[in-house]
Order: structure tokens, then C-alpha cells, then sequence
């Protein structure tokens, strides 16, 4: 094969807009897989638990499919990309092994924040974009007004938009010509030196890892000995193949190609997506572009059984392997005892890391609040702190630090107009700055969209932003965001005290124009999980030496548990049968018991 006959594509869209759906078709249609009963949704390329129980994609899958095209066999790579803001940065990184991407858009639905993204990291990336607007099957299907709005927002020629159903497969030959006739081959020799490019990792319990490569130059074969640009770590291949999408071992990758590579790496971590891979001895220049993933919401994960900690570290530590952007450190806690912080790229991404846990480790767990990480500004140093505890207690001359700053996004919410009022008042709750809008479709009357973008800090959206967008828009609304940098702010530690006591494990990081208010609301949600005791017990919420906010938890009467739990009914289910395996353990605060369920209640509550 030579490159010619090679297409790298990827499809990008926004969530739900059927990008699952047209990779079954594209598959189907090449015979890579046989063709199911249409409207099964059972969708090949998703296939984590989590991922279907979801219906979004965490991690990135990838296809080849053979069709033949002027009377020659051509290859045709889809890079599957993940659908989520929070992996925004592995969506960019696969787009480095493609030449040209679909753009897909409902076309009930049109453009939304996450379309907008990807298609600026395609465009970013050089990639050749061939619009595509999918279900036109539906009634509320509207494609003349969004190919009006795809060409107003990316001056894309409302010609070039091919208009399909992925569902019942019509125009999807129309997609795999456009995918032959329009993206440029890539380019290579076999001659030159190996430079393969490293673009996903998955995980084998018997294998090790597995990592997906781009060949750019050079032939890699089973028995070759390489070594990665980014760790100079070495390795022999001993597993080589293309995905069918399931794995077909092949003699040789040759430029263009695209297929997995095993080589007794251990851990997922070793895997560092944008490295480049080299044949040991020759020297090559890395391909550009190279950054580590980015921990950017880090939460303790404490096991509710404290004797369970060694258990818990283990199955932490074996989800890790399979999962390169999760980072792991010891914390312990006077409250919780020993656990682990854990780094994420996002809320969502500790969601599934929490859920996969559950299920698959069967743990029973405490997650503390999310903190993201600030940066702590001293005379002559600065510090990054993800953890509360390590937060200075005051911003002052006498603590030596000079500022404290905080991450921030540039987010952008797209919205049917009627609801821009509530959107800006999100965004203002949530000090949001240089804020901007912009019609996305002008003069449409009640149907026109908006596009509003502004600078917000990060800690606001990690907490209940999103929650809180989808239902003050009615679900209208969508949201994408990427990092932009660090910013000075008046952030100050607010610790709660039992009986005067401080619990560690639930000090958090809050703006001082936050700090009443979420005060007020904690102490409020204390004071409904706290066992009573035989006496009263101040529940306070300070900041420095200030108390901010006062619950008093009357003493002692009758049944302890009622007003106990609150939240969701499976997770009571769950505390209660703990309790009557005998589990359940109380820790003492000073003199006032903490249980283990409360933390739980409190941390599992919105
Ligand atoms: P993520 O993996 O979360 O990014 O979603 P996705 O973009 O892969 O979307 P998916 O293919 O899962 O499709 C989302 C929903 O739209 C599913 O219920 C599909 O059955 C449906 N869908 C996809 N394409 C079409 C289409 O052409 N017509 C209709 N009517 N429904 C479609």
C-alpha cells in the first residue's frame, strides 16, 4: 500500500449529534462489520460500561476499513474521538494522526458550544473539514437554516455540506466519496527513519498496554526495538496489527498506516498521547506539539471503612493503569484516615473514574468536594495547592504570600435567545468576566441562537454550573470551555468546626464573595447529617478567625436516624446494609461522633 490509497479521518461533532451512529454505518457500508437491524443502537466503537450506561464516549476507539475506489482497495482510517469537554485535550491529540475530519451536525439541534470547539481544534490542526449534517430523517430536520448557520459561523459553502441520516443510512456513500475525493492522503517514506506517532492507549490485562499509532515514516514490524521521544524509555514490539475494528495482527505498518502496537509496557502512564516513537539508535526530531494531560480537578477518595484502605489504593491503583490521565497521591485525614487525591481532567472524567470504582471494584467510598489547583504566589516561589488542607489559613503580610491565583476557562454557551437573560445571570453568579455575545443566525425571530463567551474561573464550573445551565435553559443550552491560564483572585479557606473542633476533610477553597453564602448553605447540610449527641454542638463555618456561620445540633432525644440520610434512596440502601454487616464505625471528633455516613451524605448531596 502507498500512502495515496490511505485516508486519517476523524469524526468530531457535539454530543449526541450521531457521530457512534455514522461510524456503524461507515463501518457496515465498507463490510467491516455486517450490518445490524437499523435502529438496534448498539453502537460498535462505545465500549465502556459507563460509556453505554452514559450514552457518551470517555474514550477514543478507532477503526480501519478497506473500499474500493476507482478500481483500487483503499484504506480508510477512522480516529474515533472522545465526546466530552473534559477531554477536549485527547480530542485534539487524535486529530494529530488525521488529514481531515466530518464535521457533523444535527440538523434539528444545529450548532452547538462543542461544535464550535472541535471544529476549531480541526481547524487549528490544518485538517480538511467536510461538513455533514445528519439526521435529516427527523421532522424537526431544518438543514437549509442550519447550513445558513454552519456557513455564518465557519464560512463553511452550504454546497460542500453533504445532508444524511445516519440512522437509515442515507447519503452515507456520499460521505465515504467526499472522504476519498476531498482529504488529502497522508504523506511519508518508507525510507526514511521510523517516526511513529503515539495518538491512544487502552489497556490489556494480559498484554499490557496497547497504544495506537500513526506510521509517518519508516516500516515498524513485530521484533522491532524502539523507544519513546518523550520518556527515551525502550521497548521490542511484540504485537502488531490494525483494528477491524477488532484486532487483525499484520506483518508490518507502513507510512500512512494507522494500527496497535504492543511492547510490554506496563502501565498506561508510560503511554504519553503526542509522543513520538523511534527505532533505538537512530535520532529523529519528535513531532511537534507535545503536552502531558493536565490534572485539572483534583477530590480524596477515602474507602468508608477505614480498615478497607489497602483494598481501595489496589483497585485505585489498577483503574489508573488502564486510565493514563489520572493521577494518584496519598492524603490522610484526621477525619477520614488514610485515602488517596486524585487528579482528573474533569468533572465528568471523576465521575466515570468514581462509578467505574463501584462497579468494577466493587468500593465503597467517600469522595471529598472537588478543588481545582491554585497557584499560591510567595516572594520568591510559587507553590500549586489541589488540596484544602494545604491552602494558607490567612492571605496576609505575616503568611509571606503575596497573591494567590486561581484557573480559569474561556467558556461558550450557545442558546435560543429567550433564555440569554438567565444565561448572563448564570454567568454573573458565577463571576464570569469579559463577557460577549453573538447572534449565531440573525434575523430568525423566536428560533435565533446566541453564542455568549466569556473568561470564568474554573472552580465555578466544576460545582453545579453545569446542573444548573441545562435546567435554567430547559436543557436548551450547551456549554464547552479551554484553559486560559491562571488569573489573581480574593480566594480565602473556609474550615468547619464540630464543638469547635475544625474536620479537615471538609475545608474548602471559596471566593471571599462566595464565603456567606456557602457557609450558611454547609453549615445547613451539617447539621441534618450529624448524629445528635447528649448535648448541644455549635456547627460552625469560619474563615480565619471568623465565624462566618452558625448551626446549633440540639441535643439528644429519640431516634437518632430519623433525619439522618437524605439523597438517594440506592445510596441510603447501601449505608443501611453496610451498617447491618456491622461495618459502620463511628470517629471521634474531639468530643462529638463524625460517622463515616455523614461525610458520605454530605459529599454525595448537591
Ligand atoms: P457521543 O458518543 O455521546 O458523542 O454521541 P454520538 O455523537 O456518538 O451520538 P450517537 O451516535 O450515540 O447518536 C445519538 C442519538 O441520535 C442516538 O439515539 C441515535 O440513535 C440518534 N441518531 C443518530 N443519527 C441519527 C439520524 O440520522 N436520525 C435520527 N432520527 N436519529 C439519529
Amino acid at each position: 500500500f502507498t500512502c495515496d490509497l490511505i485516508r486519517n479521518f476523524s469524526i468530531i461533532a457535539h454530543i449526541d449529534h450521531g457521530k457512534s451512529t455514522l461510524a456503524d454505518r461507515l463501518l457496515e457500508l465498507t463490510g467491516t462489520i455486517k450490518k445490524k437491524e437499523i435502529g438496534k443502537n448498539e453502537q460498535v466503537l462505545d465500549k465502556l460500561k459507563v460509556e453505554r450506561e452514559r450514552g457518551i464516549t470517555v474514550k477514543a476507539q478507532t477503526a480501519s476499513m478497506m473500499h474500493p475506489f476507482g478500481g483500487k482497495q483503499h484504506i480508510l482510517n477512522l480516529i474515533d474521538t472522545p465526546g466530552h469537554v473534559d477531554f477536549a485535550w485527547e480530542v485534539s491529540r487524535s486529530l494529530a494522526a488525521c488529514q481531515g475530519a466530518l464535521l457533523l451536525v444535527d440538523a434539528s439541534q444545529g450548532v452547538q458550544a462543542q461544535t464550535i470547539s472541535v471544529f476549531h481544534i480541526a481547524q487549528e490542526r490544518g485538517l480538511k473539514i467536510i461538513p455533514v449534517l445528519n439526521k435529516i430523517d427527523l421532522p424537526a430536520a431544518q438543514p437549509e437554516r442550519i447550513a445558513a448557520q454552519m456557513q455564518s459561523t465557519f464560512g463553511i459553502d452550504p454546497e460542500d455540506i453533504i445532508q444524511i441520516s445516519a440512522k437509515t443510512g442515507r447519503g452515507v456513500d456520499q460521505v465515504l466519496q467526499a472522504i476519498i475525493d476531498r482529504i488529502p492522503p497522508p504523506k511519508g517514506t518508507a525510507t526514511g527513519p521510523l517516526k511513529a506517532f503515539l495518538f491512544d492507549s487502552m489497556y490489556d490485562r494480559y498484554r499490557g498496554v496497547i497504544s495506537l499509532v500513526a506510521i509517518q515514516d519508516g516500516i515498524l514490524k513485530k521484533g522491532d526495538r524502539i523507544a519513546s521521544c518523550h520518556t527515551k524509555k525502550k521497548y521490542e514490539i511484540t504485537d502488531i496489527g490494525v483494528l477491524n475494528p477488532e484486532e487483525i495482527p499484520v506483518n508490518g505498518l507502513h507510512p500512512g498506516q494507522v494500527g496497535y502496537i504492543a511492547c510490554n509496557m506496563k502501565e498506561s502512564a508510560e503511554a504519553h498521547i503526542g509522543d513520538t516513537l523511534y527505532r533505538v539508535g537512530a535520532v529523529v526530531d519528535p513531532m511537534p506539539g507535545f503536552k502531558p494531560a493536565k490534572a485539572m480537578v483534583y477530590a480524596g477518595i477515602f474507602p468508608i471503612d477505614t480498615s478497607d484502605f489497602p483494598k481501595l489504593e489496589e483497585s485505585i491503583k489498577r483503574l489508573a493503569l488502564t486510565d493514563r490521565s489520572v493521577t494518584i497521591q496519598r492524603e490522610s485525614s484526621t477525619a477520614l484516615g488514610q485515602g488517596c487525591r486524585l487528579g482528573f481532567l474533569g468533572t465528568l472524567h471523576m465521575d466515570v473514574f468514581r462509578q467505574r470504582l463501584e462497579d468494577e471494584h466493587d468500593a465503597n467510598i467517600i469522595i471529598t468536594a472537588p478543588t481545582v489547583p491554585y497557584k499560591i504566589v510567595y516572594k520568591d516561589r510559587e507553590v500549586y495547592v489541589s488540596n484544602p488542607t494545604e491552602f494558607p489559613d490567612a492571605i496576609d503580610v505575616s503568611s509571606k504570600v503575596k497573591e494567590v491565583q486561581e484557573p480559569v476557562v474561556k467558556a461558550s454557551i450557545i442558546v435560543p435567545e429567550e433564555y440569554f437573560g438567565d444565561m448572563m445571570d448564570l454567568c454573573f453568579t458565577h463571576r464570569a468576566e469579559e463577557l460577549e455575545h453573538k447572534y449565531l443566525d440573525a434575523g430568525t425571530g423566536t428560533e435565533s441562537r446566541i453564542m455568549l463567551n466569556c473568561v470564568i474561573p474554573l472552580s465555578e464550573i466544576v460545582t453545579d454550573f453545569f446542573d444548573q445551565l441545562k435546567s435554567r435553559s430547559s436543557g436548551f443550552a450547551s456549554f464547552d470551555y479551554e484553559e486560559a491560564g491562571y488569573k489573581p483572585s480574593n480566594l480565602v479557606k473556609m474550615v468547619f468546626l464540630l464543638n469547635g473542633k475544625p474536620v479537615d476533610a471538609l475545608a474548602l477553597i471559596v471566593h471571599r464573595s462566595h464565603e456567606d453564602a456557602i457557609g450558611k448553605l454547609w453549615v445547613k447540610k451539617l447539621v441534618k447529617v450529624i448524629p445528635r449527641q447528649m448535648f448541644e454542638v455549635p456547627i460552625q463555618a469560619a474563615v480565619g478567625k471568623k465565624i462566618i456561620a452558625r448551626e446549633t445540633l440540639s441535643a439528644y432525644r429519640a431516634d437518632v436516624t430519623a433525619g439522618l440520610y437524605g439523597g438517594h434512596v440506592e445510596r441510603k440502601m447501601k449505608v443501611l446494609e453496610r451498617q447491618k454487616e456491622g461495618k459502620a464505625r463511628m470517629k471521634r471528633m474531639g468530643s462529638v461522633d463524625m460517622p463515616q455516613e455523614a461525610f458520605f451524605e454530605i459529599m454525595s448531596s448537591k
